[in-house]
């Protein structure tokens, strides 16, 4: 079967700060006499948004864009729409392509949101008829109806990514091409979006999405494209192209801790605990670990004499240094000591962590099982990820506190509940 996309060898280079070319507007004509009166700017350096992208789309396939900001997803994006020509290479699209792009691109702020639906559908090579027959659905779905005839220049930046993502949804592309929508409308039109976007794929039709939001790329997308630095760092299941991403972006500092000299330490407290590690149980290099994952946190000891009762105690606190649950091995058992011990190691895992996606500071208790001999606060932080643990493509808001706490729901309806009480 023929691609639906085929990205072969794409490059895009940008002169910084560089005016873009058409005609200067207002700003730009100010900037240009600021200018002209002071000295002349140095030649703009040369700056490759994207090099040596290559990759193919299969017709029906639903892919997710991720990146750092900066990465080169939009510029991808507005060379597939069209809207920016490549400086090399070739971006082959097969079927009628809506897209969705960053606000003020796309529509005609001086038209109002009724011409530009129509002039979208015919950009989109639909007839007047056909694009009447869907005027009624779009403008519901953005929910725009009083401002039909205003013009788009006034619209809330809310109201205009609504009525241009109705627009891209409902016109019938065979290849729907959406760049961050899901940053700008309330829950309520992100809900929506993503219903619709799971309806145009499962209707057998290709979507690109790019996101910042990972729990909707793994809950929307099968394939996943990470773009670092203009390239093409990893393309593979989305689940797994999301979870390396997610770790690159937390990066190894933090994971191990020297403990030797922590500022930490207690003033009280011997000094034995050496360093500590936290990590993904599933994956022990990983510093961070999944929602729901385990964490395992090793600690290193030595002490000055052998200790018949080693034992552990782990606080993990939010980012107000408020403790949100601590463990220790007194408390569970479970960490059979044969026989005393001077240094060693202690491994305690966290399993099913309740945790939303986060950094949250540990504090370390090491001792006797009637003694703390070393006591540091803050010694080391977890991280927690992201991760689709509902299978919904969506998760508490993160001003709902820090636990991530799971329900089972039942709906009785009214006659029922007569019934029961009769
Ligand atoms: N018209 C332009 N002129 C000069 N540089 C540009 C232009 N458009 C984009 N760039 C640069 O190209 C790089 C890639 O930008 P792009 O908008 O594609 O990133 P992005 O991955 O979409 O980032 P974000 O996540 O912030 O949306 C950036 O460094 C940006 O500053
Ligand atoms: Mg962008």
């Amino acid at each position: 079967m023929h691609p639906a996309i085929r990205v072969q060898n794409l490059a895009k280079q940008f002169r910084l700060g560089a005016a873009p070319r058409g005609r200067p507007n207002l700003t730009e004509r100010l900037r240009g006499a600021v200018r002209a009166l002071g000295r002349r700017a140095p030649a703009a350096p040369e700056f490759w948004a994207l090099r040596d992208v290559s990759f193919d789309v299969r017709p029906g396939e639903v892919i997710g864009i991720v990146g750092r900001n900066g990465a080169g997803k939009s510029t991808l994006l507005k060379i597939l729409s069209r809207i920016v020509e490549p400086t090399s290479g070739r971006a082959e699209l097969r079927g009628r392509v809506g897209s969705l792009l960053e606000v003020g691109t796309g529509f005609h702020s001086e038209l109002t949101g009724r011409e530009n639906v129509y002039l979208n559908g015919s950009l989109l090579g639909m007839t007047r008829h056909e694009i009447g027959r869907k005027f009624d659905e779009i403008v519901a779905f953005a929910g725009v109806e009083q401002f039909l005839d205003t013009p788009v220049k006034r619209y809330s930046s809310g109201m205009y990514v609504r009525l241009a993502f109705a627009v891209a949804a409902h016109l019938e592309p065979e290849i729907l091409i959406v760049d961050e929508v899901l940053a700008v409308g309330d829950a309520e039109f992100q809900n929506r979006c993503m219903g619709k976007m799971r309806a145009v794929s499962a209707g057998g039709r290709t979507v690109l999405f790019v996101s910042h939001n990972m729990t909707a790329v793994q809950n929307l997308c099968s394939r996943c494209v990470w773009l670092r630095d203009g390239r093409v760092a990893a393309d593979g299941p989305a689940r797994t192209v999301v979870e390396d991403y997610n770790r690159a972006a937390v990066g190894s500092a933090g994971a191990e801790v020297d403990l030797t000299m922590h500022r930490g330490r207690t003033s009280e407290s011997v000094p034995a605990m050496r360093r500590v590690r936290v990590a993904d149980a599933t994956d022990g290099r990983a510093p961070a670990v999944p929602m729901r994952g385990t964490a395992r946190v090793e600690v290193e000891f030595e002490f000055e004499h052998p200790v018949e009762d080693v034992t552990l105690g782990v606080v993990v606190k939010d980012g107000y240094q408020t403790p949100l649950f601590g463990i220790n091995n007194k408390v569970t058992g479970g960490m059979p000591q044969p026989r005393p011990v001077r240094a060693g190691r202690v491994v305690c895992q966290l399993a099913d962590l309740p945790l939303m996606p986060g950094v949250y500071p540990l504090d370390l208790f090491l001792g006797t099982r009637t003694l703390n001999i070393d006591t540091i606060y803050n010694a080391a932080e977890l991280t927690v990820l992201p991760a689709d643990v509902f299978g919904t493509g969506h998760l508490p808001p993160p001003n709902a506190g820090p636990i991530c706490w799971p329900a089972v729901w039942e709906l009785v309806p009214a006659d029922q509940l007569e019934r029961k009480v009769d």
